[in-house]
């Protein structure tokens, strides 16, 4: 039997007992691995162990509980379930496996008046996007790169699609942004600072690319998009303000922010953090605005329904790496700054049009979480 990677997101987006049987090889079981809001407990006893030695390796399975089996793309981990349903041990497969995981995107409505607001989340990544729609007109921001998903979404909804917005150049994730735009004939909007690589200072050569700045506002049906530019995680992030809802990038996560080393300027860019996060945005934007970031670093930042959003008053409340003075918030980043993950130029260069990855290459790139927030790589080693 086996479950598709919806019907396994559904099941761990609630309280389980399951148990997850992954059956890839270490490095890759160390390298990603399945999250939710209930993530299951998980262990990793590789397939070919089944092989060498099955009665021994199955001493080793717990009896209590169901089991789903993970393997990279779902043929391994059929194998096993196998051999644990001769044994009578109740397990089921993931259909595609790790590959299929990281393709899946999940939406919720966020509830809004007479428009739509569709929060996009691909749980693999723990990246996040938005259609927006108002009078069958509809725009995209951070699409993530299936964009056959996007075009599926917006079909269903009848819209139109009008414009694609990218707050920033991402460097873990490969966007959607270029591809959905020329894909639709529309205007694929990033930051002008941004659009250049950070590392080859190459410019982008990106078929529907227009520029954006501070006060660019964009219209669809009865919505205004407002641009305002926060530089800090790249010197070209910016903030989409439409109505009461602020679309924040990479800029403010529910429990973060954007590290600021990403374009290998952390001790020139950490300040700038500090002034769009507390200068800019804690002091344009009214407190009760509802923060929509573009990343997550664990599904439990989410509601109850699955929505990943606070307001902004209190965001500032509850996150603890925005309660210091400004010293003590620029020291603790350059104190704490991660180690640059070598895949995230490449997926730069991918980003600005530099490079086309095959299927497989970009799947390899994009392989794991984001750690795109400063928090992230360090399990949670806060301020005091
Ligand atoms: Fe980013």
């Amino acid at each position: 039997m086996s479950i598709t990677p919806e019907e396994l997101y559904k099941k761990i987006s609630q309280k389980n007992n399951l148990l997850l049987l992954d059956v890839r090889n270490p490095e890759d079981f160390n390298a990603s691995r399945v999250e939710g809001r209930f993530t299951p407990e998980t262990i990793n006893i590789p397939y070919y162990e089944f092989i060498e030695d099955e009665q021994k390796t199955l001493k080793r399975i717990p009896k209590d509980r169901e089991i789903v089996a993970l393997c990279n793309k779902g043929n391994s981990s059929d194998f096993v379930v196998e051999i644990l349903k001769k044994q009578q041990i109740q397990a089921c497969n993931i259909e595609g496996g790790i590959t299929a995981w990281g393709n899946l995107y999940v939406t919720h409505a966020i509830p809004s008046e007479n428009y739509e607001i569709i929060q996009i989340d691909r749980p693999a990544r723990g990246c996040l996007s938005y259609l927006l729609i108002s009078n069958g007109e509809a725009l995209v921001i951070d699409p993530s790169r299936h964009i056959s998903f996007y075009k599926q979404l917006i079909a269903s909804k009848k819209a139109k699609l009008k414009a694609v917005f990218d707050t920033h150049a991402h460097a873990d994730h490969i966007s959607g942004g270029a591809a959905l735009a020329e894909a639709e004939k529309v205007p694929y909007f990033l930051h002008p600072y941004d659009a250049i690589h950070p590392f080859d200072m190459l410019p982008a050569k990106l078929s529907h690319y227009e520029m954006l700045n501070e006060g660019f506002s964009f219209k669809i049906g009865e919505l205004t998009l407002k641009v305002l530019h926060v530089p800090g995680h790249t010197l070209g992030e910016v903030c989409f303000l439409v109505r009461d809802y602020l679309f924040s990038g990479d800029s403010l996560f529910l429990q973060s922010f954007g590290r600021p080393d990403l374009g290998g300027q952390g001790k020139a860019w950490a300040p700038l953090v500090y002034n769009s996060l507390f200068e800019t945005i804690r002091k344009e934007i009214p407190g009760t605005t509802l923060v929509l970031p573009s990343h997550y670093a664990s599904a439990q930042e989410a509601n109850e329904s699955g929505v990943f959003a606070q307001k902004l008053d209190d965001l500032f409340k509850s996150n603890r790496d925005l309660q210091v003075s400004k010293e003590a918030f620029i020291q603790y980043v350059l104190d704490h700054l991660p180690t640059l993950p070598p895949q995230y130029q490449q997926i730069k260069r991918v980003n600005l049009g530099l490079a086309s990855p095959t299927e497989e290459e970009a799947a390899e790139l994009e392989l794991g979480k984001n750690i795109c927030a400063l928090s992230t790589a360090y399990n949670k080693n806060k301020f005091p």
